[in-house]
């Protein structure tokens, strides 16, 4: 984002007040979620000064935020954070709930739970951000929709045209739901305690969606590609386990996924049980020890949802039986 907003950041005048501040630019991607980047930056402040009065400013996609929230949450034992969340799913996800980390030890292994003080997200600047980044985004706007029926009804109503084109009114209108959902789910179960319902319910999609990203290596779909493919997964696994309640959700979710461009059919290199079931059971979110069940949330209709521990062998079926369609 330097080479789009670099310059006005850089341009900033330093106030009567003394009021100063540095840059630091970090190379795009995720490969900047490691050790020697958080060790960099961390550096760059202590060569600055910068001491415990001083905030950190964390102006990025999700891999800037994590890695800015994980030095704020470490330099100093901790100064001040604010996220500037610049991609869509930055601003619809990552910026909020606090989780901060980079990936030592396995991807977001390594990371706290550190709250900025204040998360500012402009959607004007979406409109640099690059198509496959934008529709990636959607895919976590499409599971806040299934999570509520009227942000599903507000978003059918939404023309694709206005979606496709960025529209600024619909782009304010998306983020500001998403983010008063996300931080409506995260105030009432903070450290994701509750097992059964709040803060877990945001994993909707993302148990088969974290599988797929981990067996193709984290280079072949982008965070909410996969999760929309998740989502399709576990809303056909709650079909089978006979706890969706009403079946038409099936042609909605589709549909809603078609519509916003994103991947809703499940490519058979993802069904083979022995690489992505062992990639689920890994996920220490997803299962309690010595235990050979793997937890989702399923949905039962629109706005409602079970959480429940899920037999590897009825996975197993789903995978077989789709794999042969
Ligand atoms: N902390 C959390 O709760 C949480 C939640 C979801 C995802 N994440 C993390 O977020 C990361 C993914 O975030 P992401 O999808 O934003 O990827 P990203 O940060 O890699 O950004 C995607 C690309 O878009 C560019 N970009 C960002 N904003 C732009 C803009 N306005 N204009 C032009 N280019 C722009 C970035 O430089 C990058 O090249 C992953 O590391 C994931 O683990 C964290
Ligand atoms: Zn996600």
């Amino acid at each position: 984002v330097h080479a789009h907003y670099g310059s006005e950041i850089g341009d900033m005048p330093r106030r009567p007040d003394g009021f100063a501040h540095g840059v630091k630019v970090v190379p795009a991607g995720e490969g900047s979620k490691d050790v020697d980047t958080w060790a960099s930056v961390i550096e760059w402040l202590a060569v600055s000064g910068a001491n415990r009065k001083d905030a950190l400013v964390a102006v990025g996609g999700g891999v800037v935020g994590d890695l800015g929230g994980f030095v704020a949450s470490t330099y100093n034992r901790g100064i001040d954070l604010v996220q500037v969340p610049t991609s869509l799913l930055a601003m619809v996800d990552a910026s909020i709930g606090g989780k901060t980390g980079i990936d030592l030890g396995g991807k977001n292994k390594t990371g706290s739970f550190y709250h900025p003080k204040c998360v500012i997200a402009d959607p004007c600047v979406l409109t640099t951000l690059g198509e496959r980044e934008y529709i990636e985004g959607l895919g976590e706007v499409a599971k806040y929709a299934v999570l509520d029926q009227d942000f599903m009804t507000y978003i059918e109503g939404v023309s694709d045209y206005d979606i496709a084109d960025r529209r600024m009114d619909v782009l304010g209108e998306l983020v500001s739901r998403c983010v008063q959902m996300k931080s409506g789910y995260v105030q009432d179960d903070p450290y994701e305690q509750n097992k059964n319902g709040g803060r877990v319910l945001l994993n909707y999609g993302h148990t088969y969606g974290h599988a797929v990203e981990a067996v193709t290596g984290y280079n072949e779909y982008l965070h909410g590609e996969a999760v929309a493919i998740g989502m399709q997964f576990a809303l056909l696994l709650s079909k089978d386990l006979n706890i969706l309640t009403d079946d038409s959700l099936i042609e909605r979710q589709t549909a809603l996924l078609q519509r916003l461009r994103l991947p809703h059919e499940i490519d058979t290199s993802l069904l083979d049980p022995n690489t992505i079931l062992p990639e689920m059971a890994k996920d220490k979110k997803n299962t309690e020890a010595g235990n050979a069940k793997v937890r989702f949330v399923l949905p039962k209709r629109v706005g409602e949802f079970a959480v429940e521990q899920v037999d590897a062998a009825d996975i197993t079926q789903l995978l077989i039986s789709l794999s042969r369609k």
